[in-house]
């Protein structure tokens, strides 16, 4: 009986999990995947983090990003910021296993609603349907001289201060855009 519970919920995990991934998919084209650890390296060596700086993931999934730029850099404030509940627990796990908690947080929720103006650093992987929004967003709050870091996809009326190609396997996190705000 306890079994058949569990094998339920299992399924009723799983079925959520696929709605919440395809609601995402649809609505802002920015699914719950993963930066690789390539991607990441260079991602960090555009933002330059210094310690102290404040460095956000916006869209942070399970915030292995923000826990490989601290493996560098330790003494910067990491925060994530995601609306996904899967991500947001895969997250708090991994901050949990990573004896992280000092330094790298979770936000819960939309971060076009949260206010990152005391931002030192951004990174972002989302999607094309984002970006105009956000770089709105960005534009309002951001003090002169933020560097933001946008995998695959650039803000379309601003020119990067870079490009780099990452040489990454696979069909994702291929090109990363640096903006100096
Ligand atoms: C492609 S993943 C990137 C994950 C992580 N930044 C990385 O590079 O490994 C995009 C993430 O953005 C999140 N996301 C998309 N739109 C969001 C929004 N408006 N507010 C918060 N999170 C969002 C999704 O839930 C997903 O986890």
């Amino acid at each position: 009986m306890a079994y058949l519970l569990f094998q339920i919920l299992l399924i009723v995990f799983a079925v959520l999990a696929i709605y919440w991934e395809l609601q995402l998919f649809v609505c802002d084209g920015a699914p719950f995947l993963v930066s690789s650890n390539e991607t990441s390296d260079h991602a960090q060596t555009l933002l330059d983090i210094k310690p102290n700086e404040n460095v956000y993931d916006l869209g942070c999934g399970n915030c292995a990003t923000l826990l490989r730029f601290r493996n560098k850099v330790p003494k910067a404030n990491y925060i994530g910021i995601d609306q996904s509940p899967f991500a947001q627990i895969a997250a708090k796990l991994n901050i949990f296993t990573h004896k992280a908690n000092k330094n790298v947080r979770i936000e819960k929720g939309d971060f076009m609603s949260i206010n990152v103006s005391n931002a030192d650093k951004i990174y972002v992987w989302l999607s094309p349907v984002i970006m105009p929004k956000l770089y709105t967003k960005l534009k309002k709050e951001l003090k002169q001289g933020t560097k933001v870091v946008s995998c695959d996809f650039p803000f379309e009326n601003e020119i990067p201060a870079k490009i780099v190609e990452t040489n990454s396997k696979g069909m994702f996190g291929k090109r990363l855009y640096l903006y100096i705000f």
